[in-house]
């Protein structure tokens, strides 16, 4: 089987990264442009002189050029029946996409592909993409494009959450704690937490409340986070990308 990336930027570099890591049993073919060069030469990659030859030879073609040149990247190539486009671009809808005879899934994938740790959603279920997605990490698929768009949300919580673990290491150095020891102690935490709910059916509200002693520190800052606008100020970020992401596309 033969995969193409067309759109070499920064997400496909990730992904790229992680099926070299998983074992490649295909073959992959990246479009000119970007950081195609220098991947090719980091894996020994085939660089596609167009992109008609990219659609020509490949049988899953990854989709990873920004939004707004999502549709126009796909007009005019030699798309075939039997083919699978795996298009990872924020906000744009199926319906967006011009008719071609190959089948498109939606997919959204986080950086964590290039460590095979990206929990990635994606719609429709077909079973080539499924496969190909979860050797990057959990493979999750929503039923409907809707479910879909509002999941992929999470792309965004992702970076917030790497945001709190770099304030948080901040805040630990500005205490005199040193900034290598604060940097694995928060983002060991942040797995921890994760995992800890990741890996059981346990309400998540039963975790929290073995872990909120009445009077005890977590409550303290739970507290104080709520009385400076958490969640509202959480949520309140989670609906704007949403908004953005049905308007006019992710970024
Ligand atoms: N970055 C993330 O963490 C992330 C996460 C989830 C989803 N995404 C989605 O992934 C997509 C790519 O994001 P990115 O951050 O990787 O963007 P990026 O670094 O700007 O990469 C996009 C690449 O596509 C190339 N390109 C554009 N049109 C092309 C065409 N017709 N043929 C060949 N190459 C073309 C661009 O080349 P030029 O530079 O020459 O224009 C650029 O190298 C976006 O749609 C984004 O929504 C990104």
């Amino acid at each position: 089987m033969t995969i193409g990336i067309l759109g070499v930027g920064h997400l496909a570099v990730s992904m790229v990264n992680g099926l070299m890591k998983a074992g490649n049993s295909e073959s992959i073919l990246l479009s000119p442009r970007g950081k195609a060069k220098e991947l090719a030469a980091m894996h020994g990659l085939d660089v596609c002189r167009d992109n008609r030859e990219l659609v020509e030879r490949s049988d899953i073609v990854i989709l990873a050029v920004r939004p707004a040149d999502a549709v126009s990247a796909l007009e005019g190539l030699p798309w075939r029946t039997g083919q699978l486009i795996i298009s990872v671009c924020a906000g744009v809808a199926l319906s967006q996409f011009p008719p071609i005879p190959a089948r498109i899934v939606r997919a959204m994938p986080l950086t964590a592909t290039q460590i095979n740790a990206s929990p990635t959603v994606f719609h429709p279920d077909i079973a080539e993409a499924r496969a190909l997605i979860a050797r990057l990490g959990p493979a999750i698929a929503l039923a409907s494009e809707d479910e879909f768009e509002v999941a992929t949300v999470n792309a965004a919580i992702y970076g917030w959450a790497q945001d709190l673990v770099r304030q948080s290491i901040l805040w630990g150095q500005s205490q005199g704690v040193d900034g290598l020891t604060m940097r694995q102690l928060v983002a060991r935490t942040f797995v921890a937490a994760g995992r800890m709910i990741a890996e059981t059916d346990e309400p998540v509200e039963a975790i929290l409340k073995d872990l909120v002693t009445p009077g005890g520190i977590t409550e303290l800052g739970l507290t104080v986070l709520e009385q400076q606008q958490q969640p509202a100020a959480w949520q309140a970020a989670c609906e704007a990308v949403l908004e953005r992401l049905r308007s006019t596309g992710g970024r």
